[in-house]
This record gives structure tokens, sequence and C-alpha cells, in this order.
């Protein structure tokens, strides 16, 4: 049934559910429950991913380990807290197409982003500038103005925003790369996201980063909606750093602790500035308690506090499931449901459009469904009946159906809601 024409009925999305290789990980997650007291059907992933069953017990676990033992857990827990990060590191390096020492779990998303640009945005007078995706997330934005200014530089002249043409509401791919080109030599650091946190657009990492290199430019992303909604090669496709966080597709838990990844080349590159704190430091001196920083090699080595435990103790009882489930197979499910999503609304909501780019390979998860009239209202009350999306003003609402928990019913009975309600 995996290339069976779709059909509208809710006998359709019925059958593709019992033909769903991946339908028992559901169980494995706790779906919120609307006022009836029935299950929600939640396609919020893109904002944050469901709670695993296990992620209690792996907090548990820790504060048991911390009443048992206090300071000695860092020595004596089952799993001690001084490597406790490294549990992460080789499931995240898997997931993201990294090697182990390119990827470390810390900090969160926008503090990893401004470790980033303090080693990696180095602007001289000849080559000052950063690209970012127009309407990139506001704290990316933030982030990447108060780094031009720190550097004493004004994002008038310095920041480059790329807009779609007129009339479109995603940027060409051809155009970024056509950008670089004209601009390159005045490019200092090319920052996009994985996929657009509007419109869900995905980003030719690949190309970019090539276009980037080959102009000689520094390549950075923000993957906070890419990282676990779509397969990554991180250190074939060769940025030299990407962030992201691990509370959307990666179901780490609000405010999880995030994710860095260096590309190997910049691995023992010790002559960069960095922000430095002891985490960083080189683990063979780090408790001599010196007064000079020794980074450690790789990712590692951007660092600074020792980690949260019991914020990264959820993250692994959801990156056991990733292992498990893969994310090829994953990735096989989500272009499906996507599509079948996307076909419905075409089906059912004639008068909504969708604005995330058609093609598979430039989206992800997430539809982003543009809404004629009074869109806010209507989704406040497709969430008052448990249909949880998310609205983004002025016109947007956005949609994920996450393969690990969403069925092909919950699309379906998105889409009756949604028709419902708007006729
Ligand atoms: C694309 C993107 N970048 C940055 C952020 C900010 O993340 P944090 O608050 O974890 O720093 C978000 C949050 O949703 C995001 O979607």
């Amino acid at each position: 049934m995996t290339d069976t024409p779709f059909q509208t009925g809710e006998e359709f999305a019925a059958a593709l559910d019992a033909r769903d290789p991946l339908a028992q990980y559901r169980e494995r997650f706790w779906m919120p429950k609307a006022k009836n007291g029935e299950e929600c059907i939640y396609l919020c992933g893109h904002s944050l991913g469901l709670q695993p069953k296990t992620a209690s017990a792996c907090i548990d676990q820790e504060l048991k380990e911390w009443a048992a033992l206090g300071v000695e857990g860092h020595f004596h827990a089952r799993d001690p807290w001084m490597p406790y990060h490294r549990l992460l590191t080789r499931q995240t390096a898997v997931l993201v197409g990294a090697e182990p020492a390119e990827v470390v779990v810390m900090n969160s998303l926008s503090v990893n982003l401004h470790l980033m640009m303090a080693s990696f945005y180095r602007p001289t007078t000849q080559r000052h500038k950063i690209v970012v995706e127009g309407g990139a997330f506001p704290s990316d934005q933030y982030a990447v103005k108060s780094q031009i200014t720190f550097h004493g530089l004004d994002p008038a002249a310095s920041l480059i925003e790329l807009t779609p043409r007129d009339g479109e509401s995603c940027v060409r791919d051809e155009d970024i790369l056509e950008l670089i080109d004209r601009e390159g030599s005045s490019i200092a650091l090319i920052l996009l996201g994985g996929v657009n946190y509007a419109t869900g657009q995905r980003f030719d990492i690949e190309n970019v980063t090539k276009a980037g290199h080959k102009n000689g430019c520094i390549v950075g992303f923000d993957l906070a909606h890419a990282a676990g909604n779509v397969p990554l090669q991180l250190h074939g496709w060769g940025p030299d750093f990407a962030v992201w966080c691990s509370y959307k597709y990666l179901n780490g838990g609000p405010g999880c602790v995030a994710g860095c990844f260096v590309h190997a080349r910049h691995a023992r590159a010790f002559q960069l500035p960095r922000f430095a704190g002891w985490w960083g430091h080189d683990e063979g001196s780090r408790f001599q308690m010196g007064p000079d920083f020794h980074p450690m090699s790789g990712a590692e080595g951007w660092q600074l506090s020792n980690p949260p435990i019991l914020a990264l103790a959820p993250l692994r009882a959801s990156m056991e499931i990733f292992a498990e489930a893969g994310i090829e197979p994953l990735r096989a499910k989500s272009l499906r449901l996507t599509a079948y999503m996307e076909f419905l609304i075409k089906k059912m909501l004639p008068n909504c459009t969708v604005i995330t780019p058609p093609e598979p390979v430039r989206r992800g998860a997430q539809l982003s469904i543009r809404i004629p009239r009074g869109g806010r209202a209507l989704c406040d009350r497709l969430i008052a009946e448990g249909v949880i999306g998310d609205w983004r003003e002025p016109d947007t609402f956005r949609v994920a159906a996450v393969p690990l928990y969403n069925s092909y019913r919950d699309v379906y009975r998105f889409a009756q809601t949604f028709a419902r309600l708007l006729s």
C-alpha cells in the first residue's frame, strides 16, 4: 500500500495504519488528552515533542542516585555523572550523520549558536557579512545582529537576508546559490536553518555548504527543525558547525539540553578564539584546577559547564527510541504521512494554501497552511477540540505529522475537524 494513490475517507486512513511498520512506537509516548478525555490529535512535534513513557524512569534513576550517593554519584552512580553526557554522543552522531567527536550535547540552542559564532564569525574589512534566511527564527536574528554589533559593525551593512521572489513564499535554492556566488567575497558566515520554522522549507545543506566553501565562507546551520525530522549527513556535507535543540522532533522535554556539531576539520583548531568554561578544558588536567584553559579536541572543547544530568536523562529515553526505529524508516513514513496530509488539505480545505514546498526533498514533516480569514480564531477552536497545531502570525497554521507517534488516522481526523470548523 506504500504506493497506492490516496483516497479520502477514514477507512483508507485506517488501512494505512494497519500496514504501518512503525505504528507500535505511538505506544511509547504519552499522548495528551483533550477536554473530553479522548486522546488529542497532536500535530505539534515541530514545537514540543511528546514525552516518552520511559522518560520519568530515566529521571527517577538519577534522583535516586543523587539521594543515595550525593556527590559520589559523579563517579559511582550506575551511569556516573562525570561522563554522563557521553551516553548521548553515539546516538546523536548517528542521527545527524557525524563522527562522535564532532558532536556534543550541551547548553541550549541560542547559547550554542553564540558560542559557535564567537569562534567562527571572524569578520574582516573585506569579509564581514552574515547571510541568513529572511524571516529566520527571531532568536537567530537577534543572535546574528548582536554578533555583528559586538564586532563594531552595522547589521544594515553586514547582514544579508535571503527573501523569496515576489509572490512566492519560499526562497528558491538556485537564488541562494546565486547570491553566495555574487556576494561570496564579502560573506564571512552563511547561517541557514535546516528547515525554516515558519514555512517548513528544507534547505539544501550539501550544496549551500559547497557554494559557501568555494567562496571562502564559513557555513553553519540551525537544525532546530531538522534534527530528528530528516536524515542528515553533516560530516559528509561538510558545514563548519551546526546547532539544534532537543525538545522538538527529539522529544527531550521542554527546554531540554541542545546539540552542537563542529566539523572534524576544526577539531584541533585551538587557535580559534572561543568563550571557555571548565567543561571544555582538557579532561586529563581539568581537576588540577589550573588557571589556563587548554581546550579538548573536537566539539567537546566548546563545553562550558558540567552537564545538567536531570535534563539529559529524558533525552536518553527518546534517543533510545530513535536508535531502535532508525531515522531512514522514520523518514520513509514521514514522507508518506506528509503527502497524505497535503492530499487531504487540497481535497477537504480548498480555501487554504500550503506554503511549504511541494517537493518532498524540500520539506520535512511540517506543513505550513495559510488560512485566508480568521485563522487565529480557527486555530484556537481547533486546539479547544483537541487538535493541536500552532499559529504563527500573520496567517499561518503549522502542523507536523511526526512518524514516531502520529497515525494516518490522526491526519484524517485533523483534516475532517478543520473542514468542519471552516465550513
Ligand atoms: C529555528 C529556531 N532557532 C532558535 C530557537 C530558539 O531556541 P532556544 O530557545 O532553545 O535557544 C528556536 C526555538 O523554537 C527555533 O525554532
